[in-house]
């Protein structure tokens, strides 16, 4: 387990450092989950730059836009490293489809629910076995839920250490971050994309509009989809 003292040396360091310092202190076991959104891209170049020995994963729903498959394909020829993919298991996702339907999430929140979970969460808790650190790009300013999120934080669920280095990063700063690093990015931010999942369950969002108002937009719900609900507590 952490000290308060190595937490406070985490929160107190620059994301480089302190991804550093927890893969010296949890050798090999640190991974890194990218949605190769904007906060994501930032941290997969801090990473690959650093040569820090974290292993990146992507979660492959099988309903990607085009446009995130090609920049991981940017990505992974721009830094000359793997970026290991996570596909859903096949007879949970032809059982759902067959069952409900291939656009039922677009029906009741429980199907949407139930398809997270089959295309996205499975396959995160199957990536993350054996990990003692997850790393993710969660930012506080992306939702209420995130606010209360600390940079690093227990996960008695899933028994490790989740941490997110850009917790208290503003939009600006990713943004100046990407330019100043020619770090590739999704096209469709430019298109008034901003947070992006899967492609029948995104839109872009009108000026002024929430980050998130384009998630499921169809939906009242807490617009998570269940990767980042569980309870946690601080070290
Ligand atoms: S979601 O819960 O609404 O889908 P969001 O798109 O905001 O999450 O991304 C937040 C963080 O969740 C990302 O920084 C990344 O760590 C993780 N994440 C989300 N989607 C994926 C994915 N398809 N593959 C890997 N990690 C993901
Ligand atoms: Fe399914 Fe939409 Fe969730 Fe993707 S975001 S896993 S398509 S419900």
């Amino acid at each position: 387990m952490l000290s308060q003292e190595q937490i406070k040396k985490i929160e107190s360091s620059s994301v480089t450092e302190a991804i550093k310092l927890v893969t010296e202190w949890f050798p090999l076991e640190v991974v890194f989950s990218s949605s190769l959104g904007q906060e994501d891209q930032v941290l997969t170049d801090i990473i690959f730059k650093n040569n820090l020995p974290v292993k990146i994963f992507t979660i492959d729903t099988g309903r990607l836009f085009n446009e995130t498959y090609e920049l991981l394909d940017r990505t992974t020829a721009r830094y000359k490293k793997p970026v290991q993919v996570y596909f859903p298991e096949s007879k949970d996702v032809e059982q759902f489809v067959t069952v409900k339907g291939v656009n039922s999430f677009y029906e009741s929140v429980d199907n949407r629910k139930e398809c997270c979970n089959i295309r996205k969460v499975k396959p995160l808790n199957r990536a993350l076995e054996g990990a003692s650190v997850w790393i993710t790009g969660l930012r506080a300013e992306q939702s209420l839920n995130r606010q209360t999120m600390s940079m690093i934080e227990w996960s008695e669920e899933k028994k490790l250490y989740k941490f997110n280095p850009l917790i208290n990063w503003t939009y600006d700063q990713m943004v100046d971050y990407i330019n100043k690093n020619n770090v590739p990015y999704n096209p469709l931010h430019d298109k008034g994309f901003i947070s992006i999942g899967c492609a029948p369950c995104t839109r872009a969002v009108e000026p002024g509009e929430d980050a998130r108002a384009g998630r499921w937009w169809w939906e009242t719900s807490q617009k998570e989809c269940g990767l980042h609900q569980t309870v946690m507590s601080k070290g």
